[in-house]
């Protein structure tokens, strides 16, 4: 394999380094294939219709706007929430379920991301990005960068409520936000989103975001002895929270900084590798040594 510093490897493939620095904009509607809905033609209009009104909010700085959500995803979200709820209950870390809590945000109806976001910037001085759909890493850390935490505002398709191959509003509000009414955490946000925003090298973007896939995203978390789930991607997933703690088909090992940037994955996947952080203080300890070892001037 060609090893010149240009070239990385992300998702087991080689990848051109200056992509993670400057990443393409994609500016239509595209599902993945096999998406449960792509032959659905009424939720490939809506998908769209949703697409182009959270793009055109994000780019021209709107702020989220009011949906009107339909009945049927109203259904799904009242099919999942409860179910993940209970699961928080027994599994998440404390910090998410307090916070959970305070932003009162209920399994019977889908959030207004407007209404969450004044919240939220009252408490922590954090505020959501409608998004219309996973931005590049780069691109969702600049933004995270200023205070702003990029969010969807579609929901998955109903053949499969309790699956979605790219991050939905469930993934999202029950997973992401609620933890941005955390000082702390929001500071931790904000510090990875300068360091990735501020480097122009292609490998330090992709340390980082190694580093928030396993903390932010798929990272556990030490609690009075016990393992507890910390990371989005696990809490928005009724599959992944008992994989992420029980399954022996997945490693947990502790949270190694270096070996936690050298750590590839599938996101496509269920996880088969967790880190376990003893602490938040720890994280943000270990990520102002990174940023300070990669000479990224924003500490
Ligand atoms: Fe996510």
């Amino acid at each position: 394999m060609n090893t010149s510093p240009e070239t990385l490897v992300e998702y087991g493939r080689a990848i051109d380094g200056h992509q993670m620095v400057e990443p393409p904009d994609v500016a239509v509607l595209e599902l993945e294939p096999n998406h449960p809905g792509e032959h659905d033609a009424d939720y490939v209009a809506r998908r769209r219709l949703l697409f182009d009104l959270t793009r055109r909010h994000r780019l021209e700085r709107l702020g989220p706007p009011l949906i009107e959500y339909t009945a049927e995803e109203t259904r799904v979200w009242r099919e999942v929430a409860p179910k993940l709820h209970e699961l928080h209950d027994k599994f998440a870390c404390a910090l998410y379920l307090r916070a959970k809590d305070e932003l009162a945000i209920t399994e019977t109806e889908i959030p207004q991301l407007k209404t969450v976001s004044d919240r939220l910037a009252r408490e922590t001085q954090m505020r959501l990005v409608p998004a219309e759909g996973a931005l590049p890493y780069r691109t969702f850390y600049q933004y995270i960068a200023d205070r702003g935490f990029p969010v969807t505002q579609f929901i998955r398709h109903g053949s499969h409520p309790e699956f979605t191959p790219e991050p939905d509003m469930i993934h999202d509000c029950l997973g992401h936000v609620p933890p941005l009414m955390n000082r702390d955490y929001a500071e931790l946000l904000t510090l990875i989103g300068k360091a990735a925003a501020a480097t122009p090298h292609g490998d330090q973007v992709l340390a980082l975001k190694r580093f928030s896939w396993f903390s932010i995203e798929f990272g556990l978390i030490e609690e009075a002895g016990e393992v507890k789930v910390f990371g989005a991607g696990i809490l928005s997933s009724t599959g992944e929270i008992p994989h992420s703690l029980f399954s022996t088909s997945a490693t947990r090992r502790p949270f190694v900084t270096d070996t936690v940037i050298a750590t590839d994955y599938d996101p496509s996947q269920m996880q088969k590798d967790f880190f376990v952080a003893p602490s938040l203080p720890f994280l943000r300890r270990e990520l102002e040594a990174l940023v300070r070892r990669f000479g990224i001037p924003v500490l």
